[in-house]
């Protein structure tokens, strides 16, 4: 095989609890992640060299090293240096259709796809949960973004639990293009006003992940109650990036019409989204806030939930 095609879904956030400091630096966490159809197509190509070269559609998205893409296939080319040699380098082409520094976890998912890709590309034969473990060491996202669906997420967020498939449930994703938000800065903008509620007890904030798995969001997606799951869907980075960008706020109280389920922020922001139950309200959802906010920056979309994360091309 000399090339190999994958679909890289976005995320969004159903859940997102900030538990407490870890002594790495990042935050102990409790999320219900949810994988999305605004997908990035990956194609990765062998070359007969020793480089690692990415191209994307998007002209914003890096492609020298700081691209995520490329970090993961440099790991790859680290951690198994004679198939790398043997096979040479690889091009990385990214079809972007994911909004970048959104909240939607694109660059996560376009490494999770190099790391799937390369596996297969190299026939490695690595397991879902060795791929998760390298995709780990890149960023916390990315183990979610190789297995997608509906998950539970721990730890730093790498530590993943699958839950049931909510099938049904559509989704209106709302971004300005002009806005970006750092996640770095959102964690720790968070960590200098909240840092006093912190559990900081390694027994209570374990404690903390059995209640939030045994809790209302996760029971409600067993019951596939869609209005629960509206009605619980909860972000404590909102509390730092509403007050700082105003229209992402704006945005927000526009999603929140009478059809939608509920309407949230997504991860670190500056993406809104709102759940309907059909195709046909979400549309009106998007028409009516399109008509609210008469904004040439603001994109709208109009999506689903997805059941996988990254999946290959079928024939390619
Ligand atoms: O892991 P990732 O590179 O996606 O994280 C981006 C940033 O978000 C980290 O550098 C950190 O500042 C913050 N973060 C955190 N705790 C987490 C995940 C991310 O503080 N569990």
């Amino acid at each position: 095989m000399e090339r190999c095609s994958l679909i890289a879904p976005a995320k969004i956030n159903l859940y997102l609890e900030i538990i407490g400091d870890r002594p790495d630096g990042f935050h102990e966490l409790a999320m219900v992640m949810q994988s999305v159809d605004l997908v990035d197509r990956i194609d990765l190509h062998s070359i007969s060299t020793d480089t690692i070269r990415v191209r994307c559609s998007h002209p914003g998205v890096p492609s020298d090293r700081s691209n995520l893409a490329y970090r993961a296939a440099r790991l790859m080319a680290e951690r198994f240096p004679e198939t790398f040699a043997n096979l040479g380098g690889v091009e990385i082409h990214i079809d972007k259709q994911i909004p970048i520094a959104a909240g939607l976890a694109g660059g996560s998912a376009n490494a999770a796809a190099v790391l799937v890709g390369l596996n297969l590309l190299w026939k490695l034969g690595l397991t879902q949960p060795e791929l998760q473990e390298l995709a780990a060491e890149l960023g916390s996202d990315i183990p979610f973004c190789i297995s997608g669906g509906t998950a539970l997420a721990t730890g730093r967020g790498e530590k993943i639990s699958p839950l049931p498939n909510m099938e049904g449930l559509h989704v209106v994703l709302g971004k300005f293009r002009n806005l970006a938000v750092s996640t770095p800065w959102a964690y720790k903008t968070f960590r200098e006003r909240f840092s006093h509620q912190y559990i900081t007890d390694k027994a209570e904030q374990a404690e903390r992940h059995r209640e939030v798995h045994a809790g209302p969001m996760v029971s409600a997606l067993f019951k596939h109650d869609r209005e629960k799951i509206g009605r619980l869907l909860y972000n404590d980075l909102e509390k730092i990036v509403l007050p700082e960008f105003p229209d992402v706020a704006k945005l927000r109280e526009a999603m929140a019409e009478p059809e939608v389920l509920g309407a949230m922020m997504s991860g670190s922001g500056p993406t809104v989204f709102a759940l309907t139950d059909t195709e046909e309200k979400a549309c009106r959802v998007r028409d009516a806030v399109r008509a609210k906010i008469l904004d040439e920056e603001l994109d709208l979309w109009v999506t689903k939930f997805f059941p996988t994360g990254i999946s290959t091309v079928d024939g390619v």
